[in-house]
């Protein structure tokens, strides 16, 4: 279904923007805050434990605080307990060590998720490879009413867009700014995707709610996910329904509920960890 063409711009509960879908009656995020829902589910559950995971990997990291108290919050915004421009991958001895963490997100929508991934690669001074599916990007003129760049870092705020307007199914280097990291978005859905096997560090699964497209959250899907996925690799969604959380088991991963975004947040007060075994 061809949903883009009754699509309309809401303001929701933060002030950050996100897009309402008559066709599905579904929202991009949710009514009680995108940006702060991205934050929590996408940034602090998943790219926060990545960054844990690759600073625990690294020899040259023996700070205990990396284990016991990484992710803190202050003001309602979540932070790593890094400090901002920590070296995480320049602690290695040689430029070939540096890892390049592989990410990938299922339904790349409105570009929120990479732009703030890349935020954080910058903020922690680590470069990451990302690659987002989407089979129906939205129209430009509608991604630049999107009130996003006030809420994103003067230096990365610019690349939104420029991620919007390169090229599809071509890898983009975003440059020196986020540490050589790179990005590639592929017209495709997940279930016509032709993976790789084993390259995936983290998965950002955000496609619309399961009542609303049950062919994206099928047990295919998750079984396909844990192949491309590499051992130990992070798959994050605000999602906690039964049939998930059923399907990931099956495939291969250990899950973990967590909460959700905030209390009062009417969307979740549960969402999913789960670890690739
Ligand atoms: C909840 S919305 C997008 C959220 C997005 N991450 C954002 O922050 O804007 C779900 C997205 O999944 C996309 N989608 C729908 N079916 C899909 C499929 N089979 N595979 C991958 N993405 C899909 C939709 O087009 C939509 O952009």
């Amino acid at each position: 279904m061809n949903y883009l063409k009754n699509i309309e711009l809401i303001t929701t509960g933060d002030g950050s923007h996100s897009l309402y879908v008559k066709a599905l009656k579904e929202s991009y995020h949710s009514y009680a805050g995108a940006y702060f829902e991205a934050r929590h589910v996408f940034i602090r559950e998943g790219l926060f434990v990545l960054f844990k995971q690759l600073a625990r990997s690294n020899k040259n990291v023996t700070r205990p605080s990396l284990s016991d108290r990484f992710v803190v919050k202050e003001d309602n915004v979540y932070r790593s307990s890094f400090k901002e421009g920590e070296v995480i991958n320049g602690l290695a001895a040689s430029e070939n060590e540096r890892p390049y963490p592989e990410i990938l997100e299922i339904g790349w929508g409105t570009g929120l998720n990479a732009i703030l991934s890349f935020e954080q690669g910058l903020l922690y001074n680590c470069r990451m490879r990302y690659t987002a599916l989407e089979p129906h990007p939205l129209p430009l003129f509608l991604v630049e009413r999107l009130n996003y760049r006030k809420f994103l870092d003067a230096r990365v705020k610019d690349y939104f867009l420029k991620l919007h307007e390169c090229a599809w199914e071509v890898e983009y280097d975003l440059g020196v700014i986020t540490n050589d990291s790179k990005f590639v978005k592929h017209k495709v859905t997940l279930e016509k995707f032709v993976p790789e096997k084993n390259k995936y560090n983290l998965v950002y699964f955000d496609a619309f709610a399961i009542s609303k497209q049950p062919d994206v959250w099928t047990l295919a899907n998750f079984k396909k996910l844990a192949l491309m996925m590499k051992p130990g690799g992070i798959l994050v969604s605000y999602a906690s329904n039964r049939i998930f959380q059923n399907h990931l088991i099956a495939s291969g991963f250990a899950i973990e509920k967590i909460p959700g975004p905030a209390k009062g947040l009417q969307r979740k007060r549960e969402m999913v960890r789960a670890k690739r075994l």
